[in-house]
């Protein structure tokens, strides 16, 4: 096994901060301090004094501890660890990190809730996410997926608008915490494009009872290029190998109150007790020739590939062996973005993604104050970094010679690779078509994968996804919007839609032509179903 994995770990070390116990207290300025529990004073009972350098930093210092949280995904918990991959994967792909077997690449994965702020509690009904940051020797590679397969919209720019009806209300801030507000389910009843995703969410995937009994995904149509050009669609799965595990209801709700740093915890202990999470990397491979022949669009991202049209590949595994030393440092700070790519790993055409790819760079801005964010030891790759970018806020390196291309005098340019197969080489996909702002109408079908999902479930787990419904929707004030969305459900499945539709009081949808079985559902049994 090479030693790549501590490398990482060894460029960590050298951005530790000095051994407190080494020395005494000092300024910024490195010169010691005498005393820190009074302030300098004009007499034992008179003001401060403007000269108290000390207590100026200090208090300096502690008022602007505190950066923008996350616009999502807010509250999170991270660990380091290393990726293996199985065998080569030369055949469809260059990337480095998945071509050799006794090649281990440090990683940092990042487990997060989506709606709730960063004080939020843990175990409430939503998506989790799932980042991981690959540090390979050819840079870094983000795989920024969820626990869920699919999305809730086909198009980056309805982001905003699907945020802030997710988001508490703008009056009042409330309610934090699950999903049931008319803002959401006002949204989710207008866009259709939702459903298949609500099904999820609704489920009991949305109550994790680990974040190491979950699976992730990078839920996108990605692209494998191998060595030769040749590209490769690619879905990717994260498979946890102490297999997936959900919390009931109750037990969620008094997780909550009991300890709301539920999943956190969770992983911190079992990482320092050396229970070492471990997850399998899969993926799904569609070869380019068959991209029209599903019926539903690859670059739709509220679809999956059915495991039973394309099997999942195994191709490696991820270990967390390592906390980190400091949360905000290094789990607060780290920067995800899916177009972190690396030589062999290429985007598609999928609308949602090329609004990731603009979003995650632009918030970060922001967030982490300047261009310079990846400067931070955990967003620093280990491949060595040379550009010609200079100066902004928090500047760490002091750059020398010239800095702009091309360039006779050297000094400090750095050469320029080519298209040589080191180098990233963009797809040479060919595109074509009239500047609109229409979707394909390969995108328009909203409840086949629903109805599948629903169909795939059991008499209990249906019984929980009825419930979750009444529960949410039951809270929902606006009586058009519920009718709406038991509306929607009937297009999933007609049982479904009564048995939400009987338990919070609203009308049953008229059966009609809309209110199709896509698949008949023979084992849903109303009367088992129950109350809330
Ligand atoms: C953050 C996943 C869609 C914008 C995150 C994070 C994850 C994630 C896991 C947390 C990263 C971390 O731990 O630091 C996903 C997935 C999506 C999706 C799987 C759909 C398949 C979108 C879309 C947008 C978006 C469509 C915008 C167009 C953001 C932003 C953040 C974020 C702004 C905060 C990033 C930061 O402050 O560092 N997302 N997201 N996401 N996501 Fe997404």
């Amino acid at each position: 096994m090479t030693e790549q994995p501590d490398r990482k770990e060894r460029q960590r070390e050298t951005h530790l901060a000095p051994d407190p116990a080494e020395g005494p207290l000092t300024t910024d300025q490195g010169v010691a301090v005498d005393h820190t529990d009074d302030s300098l004073t004009a007499g034992e009972r008179g003001p401060t004094l403007m000269e108290d350098f000390h207590f100026r930093e200090k208090l300096m210092h502690f008022d602007h501890e505190r950066i923008p949280e996350r616009v999502v995904h807010a509250r999170g918990a991270g660990a380091y660890g290393y990726f293996e991959p199985y065998e080569s994967c030369a055949e469809f792909t260059k990337a480095a990190f998945l071509q050799d077997p006794s090649v281990r690449t440090p990683v940092f994965v990042r487990f997060s809730t989506v709606q709730g702020p960063r004080g939020s509690a843990d175990t409430v009904r939503d998506v989790r996410g799932f980042a991981t940051k690959f540090y390979t020797s050819e840079g870094n590679y983000d795989l920024v997926g969820n626990n869920m397969p699919v999305f809730f919209i086909q198009d980056g720019i309805k982001f905003p608008d699907f945020v802030h009806a997710v988001k508490p209300e703008p009056q009042n801030d409330i309610p934090t915490g699950a999903s049931a507000h008319d803002t959401l389910w006002d949204f989710v009843s207008l866009q259709p494009e939702t459903m298949h995703m609500m099904m999820w969410l609704m489920s009991d995937r949305a109550i994790p009872r680990s974040y190491r009994m979950m699976q992730g995904f990078g839920v996108h149509t990605f692209r494998f290029v191998n060595a030769n050009g040749k590209g490769t669609f690619v879905k990717f799965h994260w498979k946890p190998k102490l297999g997936v595990h959900s919390l009931v209801w109750d037990e969620a709700q008094e997780c909550q109150g009991r300890d709301p740093d539920f999943n956190r915890r969770d992983l911190w202990d079992a990482i320092e007790a050396g229970e070492y999470p471990e997850w399998e990397l899969g993926v799904q491979l569609v070869p380019e020739e068959d991209e029209f022949n599903f019926d539903f669009d690859l670059l739709d991202a509220t679809k999956l590939i059915p495991e039973e049209q394309v099997p999942v590949r195994p191709i490696g595994r991820m270990v967390l062996d390592r906390n980190p030393h400091n949360f905000f440092a290094e789990t607060e700070q780290v920067a995800f973005h899916t177009a972190n790519v690396v030589p062999g790993i290429d985007f598609t055409n999928d609308p949602l993604l090329q609004a990731r790819n603009f979003s995650y760079l632009d918030t970060q801005l922001i967030r982490l104050g300047g261009p310079n964010f990846a400067h931070i030891p955990v967003n620093q790759p280990v491949a060595p970094v040379r550009t010609n970018h200079r100066d902004g806020y928090h500047q760490t390196a002091i750059h020398t010679g010239t800095n702009y291309s091309p360039n006779s005098l050297g000094g400090g340019c750095p050469a320029i690779a080519g298209a040589d197969g080191y180098a990233y080489t963009h797809y040479a996909e060919r595109v074509d078509g009239d500047k609109i702002r229409k979707r394909s109408p390969s995108f328009k079908d909203f409840y086949s994968q629903a109805a599948m999902f629903w169909n795939s479930m059991s008499d209990w787990e249906r019984k929980h996804i009825v419930d979750a419904f009444r529960f949410e929707l039951g809270k929902v004030g606006t009586v058009q919007v519920r009718e709406r969305t038991v509306n929607e459900l009937a297009h999933i499945d007609y049982g479904l839609a009564t048995a939400v539709a009987e338990g919070i009081g609203v009308a049953n949808p008229e059966p009609g032509p809309d209110n199709h079985k896509p698949v008949a559902s023979p084992a849903l049994s109303l009367d088992n179903l129950g109350g809330d």
